[in-house]
């Protein structure tokens, strides 16, 4: 199933996503045409997750570049600077966004005398190459995590780090699939991921398609699971990863990392390298985005608490790098993360890169 749904697709014209905002009750998608657009789903959260939002962010650069396409060039690239500057403000936790923008802006930046038609082009190819490539990591990562599971695991995860989450296969979700493929016998357990539901909407859905046994609780529920010796491993993904291995994650998963430590329960974090934000020092200087009240006030069109209540909605905590057992990415993992680790491991990864050819 992880190969078959398609978060997003871009088919030479518009860029078709499936409505996370209304799944599992209904299965509709959205269609944009230009930036704007792309960073309204974003921003209301049509499209989710990470390596999603990076994937979406390039096509929505690439709809714009294709409408100003065979104008002059200065014309042109203040249309498409004003493209990225839209897709830019859309959400400003997760660093695959900003990686993804950065990415095409060489592209653009590199093609400096070419046509206006020409640039659209390369800009297209990079963004499907983008695209491509999540799909190989999430891949890797998957066999590479997989190893870490033991036949029989019962495994927790926040949000939904998935096929919905990814181009497809999944971070955290992917790994489990990976296992499963390799024939382990896996079962999870699915924080429903207060106020947005992530976990009882998207994870719990993915895992129902594919029939791989799911148990949903409620986020209060996972230190009492725990207790009982009912959690044998959590695995989550990552919004951004700073320098010194903090982990941005959705909202409770720092709770979810300290209960796992002081019932030394493993916890992963699975993220591709475009996760891992180098100039990020550490998780306090990452971004965390404030939502808007009425995700918690209620949820849809059923509001549950008093008019005039004050409300916070941050929607990602940052989990120290102390409390993660090992970080997944398509290189390998990075136990007991930190700094030295996490800039020997983007070396390593680059190393590979350049020796594959694509320096
Ligand atoms: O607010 P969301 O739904 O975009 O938050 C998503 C998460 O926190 C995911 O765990 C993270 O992006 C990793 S997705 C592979």
């Amino acid at each position: 199933m992880s190969d078959r749904v398609e978060t997003l697709r871009y088919d030479g014209e518009t860029l078709s996503l499936i409505d996370q905002r209304i799944l599992p009750a209904r299965f509709e998608t959205v269609t944009c045409s230009s930036a704007v657009e792309t960073a309204d789903a974003i921003r209301s959260m049509v499209v989710r997750g990470a390596p999603a939002i990076g994937c979406a962010a390039a096509f929505g650069v690439v709809l714009d570049a294709h409408r100003a396409a065979g104008q002059l060039r200065a014309v042109f690239d203040a249309e498409l600077e004003q493209a990225f500057s839209v897709l830019a403000a859309s959400r400003p936790t997760a660093v695959n966004l900003f990686w993804a923008l950065a990415r095409m802006r060489r592209i653009w930046e590199r093609l400096g005398d070419a046509s206006s038609t020409m640039v659209a082009q390369a800009l297209e190819a990079e963004a499907r190459a983008i695209y491509d490539e999540d799909i190989a990591a999430n891949r890797s990562m998957g066999s590479h995590g997989a190893a870490l599971l033991q036949d029989g695991a019962r495994v927790l995860t926040h949000c939904n780090a998935g096929a919905l989450a990814t181009a497809g296969h999944g971070t955290a979700l992917g790994v489990i699939r990976s296992a499963v493929e390799s024939g382990k016998s896996i079962s999870v357990i699915a924080d429903e991921t207060r106020p947005f539901l992530q976990g009882a909407r998207l994870t719990a859905w993915e895992m129902v398609q594919e029939q791989i046994p799911v148990t949903l609780i409620s986020d209060n529920m996972a230190g009492h699971m725990m207790s009982r010796g009912a959690v044998d491993a959590v695995i989550v993904g990552a919004d951004r990863i700073a320098a010194n291995g903090d982990v941005a994650n959705k909202i409770g998963t720092y709770m979810v990392a300290v209960l796992a430590a002081r019932h030394d329960i493993p916890f992963y974090v699975a993220a591709p390298l475009s996760t891992i934000d180098p100039d990020t020092e550490t998780g306090a200087a990452i971004p965390i985005e404030e939502r808007k009240p009425d995700e918690v006030l209620g949820f849809g069109e059923i509001i549950w608490a008093p008019e005039g209540v004050r409300v916070a909605n941050p929607a990602f905590d940052v989990t120290p790098a102390e409390l993660v057992t090992a970080i997944i990415t398509e290189q390998g993992i990075i136990a007991r993360p930190d700094r030295a680790k996490v800039a020997a491991h983007l070396a390593a990864a680059q190393q590979s890169h350049v020796s594959r050819g694509n320096g």
